[in-house]
C-alpha cells in the first residue's frame, strides 16, 4: 500500500488529498471561489495567487487530519492538466519540490481522470471497463474506460460549452450566482422539469449520424435566455427545472447508448455536474432499466479535489507507471488521453 500525497490547483480549489492505497486519509479544500463571484467567473491571476497563499497551510492541514508526517509519504501526485496554466503551475511547482526534497517519486496526472478515480476510494470496486461520462466546468465527455491509469478512449465531447458551463451561464442570466450548478439544482427542487419542453441538443436523427456521442449545449442556452426574455414574470424555478431536465437528459441518454452500442454493462459518473441531484435520481432510474452497474462518487467529492489526485497516484503505483520525471510542466490543454506525465 503506498501513501500518497495528492495536489490539486487546476481551477479555484486549492487542495490537498492523502490516501493509502484505496483508503481515504484526509482530503482538505480551500477555494478561492468568493473572491471571482462577483466577476461571474473565475479571474485565473486571482486564483494563482490564492493557490500561492493557501498551499503550506492545506499541505499542513492534511497532513494532521491524517495522522502522518511528510517523511512517511510514499510518493506525490499533482494536476498537470488541463486547466488554469498559472494555477496548474503553482501545484506542478509545490509538488516538484516536495518530491526534490523527500526524495520520493512524482505522478503528473490528468485532472479529468483523476475525476473518475476518485470513485474507487473506501471500497473494492472495479472500475474498468467502463464508460465514464465526464462532466465538469471546463468538460463534457463519454469516454471507454479500459484501464484508468493506461488505457482512456474518448468517444464523445461537447462541440461547444461544458455542462456545467452552461449551469453556470444559465444561472446568470436567471441572476442566481455562480457557480450556477448547485444554484440551479437548489432552486429546480420540487418544481416542474416538463414546464418548458427545451431542445435536447445533437439527438435528431441527422446530428445523431455524425454526433452520436457528442454534446452541444449552446442552442439550449439561447432557447432558455430567449424563453426568459419574452416570458415577463416567468417561474425561475420551474425554467430552471426544465433546463436541468435538458441537460441531465441528453447527457443520460448518451452514456446509455455508448453502454449499450460497446456491450459494456458500468457507467461511472464523475466531475463537478455528478453533484447534481436530478441527474444522480435519472441515472439511477435508467440504469436499473437498462440493467447497467451505475457508480458514481460521494457529492463531497464530485467537484474538483486533492483526494482524486491521489487516487490517481495510487492507481499508477498500482498498476506499475512509471513515475513522472521531475522538471515536468503543465498543459493547459492536456488531452485525456495523457492519463501519466
Ligand atoms: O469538476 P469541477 O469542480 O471543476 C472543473 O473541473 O471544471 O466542476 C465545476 C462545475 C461548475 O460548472 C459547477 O457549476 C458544476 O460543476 N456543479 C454542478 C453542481 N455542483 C457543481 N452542476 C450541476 N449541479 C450541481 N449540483
Ligand atoms: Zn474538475
Amino acid at each position: 500500500m503506498a501513501l500518497v500525497l495528492g495536489i490539486e490547483t487546476s481551477c479555484d480549489e486549492t487542495a490537498v488529498g492523502i490516501v493509502d492505497g484505496r483508503k481515504l486519509l484526509a482530503n482538505v479544500i480551500s477555494s478561492s471561489v468568493e473572491q471571482h463571484a462577483r466577476f461571474g467567473g473565475v479571474v485565473p491571476e486571482v486564483a494563482s495567487r490564492a493557490h500561492l497563499e493557501a498551499m503550506p497551510q492545506v499541505i499542513k492541514q492534511a497532513l494532521k487530519d491524517s495522522g502522518v508526517t511528510l517523511k512517511d509519504i510514499d510518493a506525490i501526485a499533482v494536476t498537470a492538466g488541463p486547466g488554469l496554466i498559472g494555477a496548474l503551475l503553482v501545484g506542478v511547482s509545490s509538488a516538484s519540490a516536495l518530491s526534490l526534497a523527500l526524495d520520493k517519486p512524482l505522478y503528473g496526472v490528468n485532472h479529468l481522470s483523476a475525476h473518475i478515480a476518485v470513485d474507487q476510494l473506501d471500497n473494492d470496486k472495479k472500475v474498468a471497463p467502463a464508460i465514464a461520462l465526464l462532466v465538469s466546468g471546463g468538460h463534457s465527455s463519454i469516454l471507454k474506460v479500459s484501464n484508468l491509469a493506461t488505457d482512456v478512449q474518448v468517444m464523445g465531447s461537447t462541440i461547444d460549452d461544458a455542462a456545467g458551463e452552461a449551469f453556470d451561464k444559465i444561472a446568470r442570466i436567471m441572476g442566481l450566482g455562480f457557480p450556477g450548478g448547485p444554484l440551479i439544482d437548489k432552486e429546480s427542487r420540487n418544481a416542474n422539469p416538463a414546464f418548458v419542453d427545451f431542445p435536447r441538443g445533437l439527438t435528431s436523427p441527422a446530428d445523431l449520424a455524425k454526433h452520436q456521442y457528442n454534446f452541444s449545449f449552446s442552442g439550449l442556452k439561447t432557447a432558455v435566455a430567449r424563453f426568459i426574455e419574452q416570458t415577463p414574470g416567468y417561474k425561475k424555478a420551474d425554467v430552471a427545472a426544465s433546463f436541468q431536465e435538458a441537460v441531465v437528459d441528453v447527457l443520460l441518454r448518451k452514456s446509455l447508448a455508448a453502454c449499450k452500442e460497446t456491450g459494456i454493462d458500468n457507467l461511472v459518473i464523475a466531475g463537478g455536474v455528478a453533484a447534481n441531484s436530478r441527474l444522480r435520481q435519472l441515472a439511477q432510474q435508467r440504469c436499473e432499466q437498462a440493467k447497467i452497474n451505475l457508480s458514481i462518487p460521494p457529492i463531497g467529492l464530485c467537484t474538483d479535489n486533492g483526494a482524486m489526485v491521489a487516487a490517481l497516484g495510487s492507481m499508477a503505483i498500482t498498476e506499475g507507471v512509471k513515475p513522472s520525471q521531475i522538471g515536468i510542466g503543465a498543459d493547459s490543454a492536456a488531452s485525456i488521453a495523457q492519463v501519466i506525465w
